[in-house]
This record gives structure tokens, sequence and C-alpha cells, in this order.
């Protein structure tokens, strides 16, 4: 390793053991922000500001031991989104140990950004008895300079059958939010979406900007690249941004749901949300040698935001 990579190592990469004794790698940037990731799963669980406060939500009752997955941060859901078939719910991306990928292949990158970690995925024997295709999940999860996460995801069918595959997506991305009830979700009114509370029926979303006051689990679909969310306690805005994944999910189990779920306290519903870049409606086929390539950007910013006077244009301006 060259001297330079040494440093870029010791400084912005650092791998160390996480809860469990899981291997994980925490991502630091010159300004104080911060991001860690988890190869179980190969899961970012923490997305830290320049003051060191906690932007994603991670259950206290969070297991962190094969072969639940982790309940929080953002698991990735693959090769399904959803429960069908014989797959388990959301795949099994989010329980295996991925590896370091010590030799990506190349990425247009910004070569600003010191902080990032490549790891890759693929399938064991067992894995293929479940899923019978050959594949390389490359996911690169990078720490801006200015404390944006990114994650790309490159998947490869590298079958040699000549079989073609299908699967559906998502980042499933726990937001930290102060209180629910004072949430709010600008980019996704008047879309349609299907709703999973009623089987997926379609329906149209309202012209208001989404609030909760009760259980929410909603795929929006063909949605705007870019997806606003207030924390309006915080005046904090987080703001999404998305490539390659047409979709997006929406998620908050509610006081009741929230119950029944083992890893996740009953009341920790009020602390979170989830809004996933997917694809879900349309999935996607690659052939034997095509790669699919899925986006998600992260930034949080104060909110200049005052109740009822917020101009959803300029929340959502700008690159
Ligand atoms: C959401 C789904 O993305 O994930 C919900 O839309 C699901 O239907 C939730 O309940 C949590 O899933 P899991 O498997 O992590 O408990």
């Amino acid at each position: 390793m060259s001297s330079g990579a040494r440093e870029r190592e010791k400084v912005f990469v650092e791998h160390c053991k996480g809860a469990n004794g899981l291997d994980k790698v925490v991502l630091r940037e010159v300004r104080g922000t911060s991001a860690e990731v988890y190869l179980y799963g190969g899961q970012v669980t923490s997305w830290k500001n320049e003051y060191g406060e906690e932007l994603l939500f991670v259950s206290s009752k969070a297991t962190f031991k094969s072969p639940k997955a982790i309940r929080g941060g953002i698991p990735i859901c693959f090769p399904q989104f959803g429960s069908h078939g014989s797959l388990e719910q959301h795949g099994f991306a989010r329980n295996r140990f991925w590896s370091i990928d010590h030799d990506p292949p190349p990425f247009p990158t910004n070569s600003g950004n010191k902080a990032f970690i490549d790891l890759i995925l693929k399938p064991s024997e067992e894995d293929s008895k479940i899923w019978s295709h050959r594949y390389e999940f490359r996911l690169r999860v990078t720490l801006g300079p200015g404390g944006d996460l990114m994650l790309t995801s490159r998947i490869r069918n590298t079958n040699t059958d000549g079989k073609s595959f299908t699967f559906t997506f998502a980042y499933h991305t726990y937001l930290f939010v102060t209180d629910i009830s004072e949430v709010r979700v600008e980019g996704l009114e008047t879309l349609d979406y299907l709703d999973n509370l009623k089987g997926r029926e379609r329906f149209t979303e309202q012209g208001d900007a989404i609030t909760f006051e009760s259980e929410v689990d909603k795929i929006y679909l063909s949605t705007p690249t870019k997806i606003a969310i207030l924390d309006h306690e915080r005046k904090r805005t987080f703001v999404l941004r998305k490539d390659g994944l047409p979709d997006a999910v929406v998620w908050n189990p509610w006081d009741k749901k929230a119950k029944a779920i083992s890893d996740f306290g009953d009341d920790e519903y009020k602390h979170m949300l989830c809004v996933e870049a997917a694809c879900v409606e349309k999935p996607i086929t690659l052939k034997p040698g095509e790669e699919w390539k899925g986006r998600q950007e992260l930034s949080a910013v104060p909110s200049s935001y005052c109740s009822g006077q917020l101009d959803p244009c300029k929340v959502l301006q700008g690159g």
C-alpha cells in the first residue's frame, strides 16, 4: 500500500470491531462528521453531523446478531423488497457477511472524497440454494467532505448458464427524527402509491405534504429524484437524492405494530421514519454480464423553515 493510501486509511477510514465483536468500518471527515458501516449486512448504522448528533435511527433493541438484520441504519433489501415467494422478507443481503472489496473496478467519483469504503457480496453455496443466481454486488459507502452520506450499489449478473435474473431493491433508510408527529415529507404529494397496509392497492396521494398520525407503509411510484424530510422540532431537513431507483417507500409502524416487532422499542416509532430509495413496481432484469447501478445520497441541512411557510421549491432546489 502506498503511503498516501495508508494515510487515507488512518485518518478517514478506520477498521475496528463493533457490537458483539462484529467488523465495522468508521468513516470520518475533517469537519468532524462520521459514519459507521457493519460488514454484517453491508449496513450503515450511524451517520453523525459535525456536532456529533446522530442522524440515523437504530433501535435500542437491535440485536447485532446473525441471522437477524440490524434494526436501524440503512439495511439493504436485495434481491427483493417485501415478501414474495420463498425468499425471506426484504431478501438476504441484509443478513449476510459482506467483505471488503480491495480492488473494485473503476468508479467515476469525485476525487475529493477520501472517506469511503468498498464492500462486496457474492453468493455462497448455501445462498445459491435459495436464489439460484450468481452475482457480484458492490457497495460503496462514502462520507463526503461536507458530511453527505452516499451509497452506490453496482449489481452484476455473473451467471455462466446464460440466465437473466430479476430483482427488486431498497435502501431501507431509518432516519432519526425528534418527534414523528412534527415531521413532514415533501416531494411525494400528488403521486401514485401502493399501500402495503391494503394489499398493495394503488392510490393517489392528495396535494398536501405528507404528515404522520398513524401507521404508514406506502410505496410511492416514479417519484422525483429529490425528497425532503423536515424535522420541524429540530429545524433540520434531510434531503434524499436518488438515481436508478424510481420508487420511494415511506414506513412508520406506529404504536401497535411497534409492540409486535421484537427488536423495536414500544415508543421508538416516535423517533424514526423510514424513507427508502427503492425499485419495487418495475423489477430490474439483468442479462449475464450486465450491471445495474443505484444510488442514494443523504444530506442534513438546517431548515430555513417556519411552520406553514415552507416553500418546497426552495428545499428541493439545487444540485
Ligand atoms: C418496510 C415495509 O420497508 O419494512 C414494511 O414497507 C415492513 O412492510 C418494514 O414491515 C419492516 O420490515 P422488517 O422485515 O425489517 O421487519
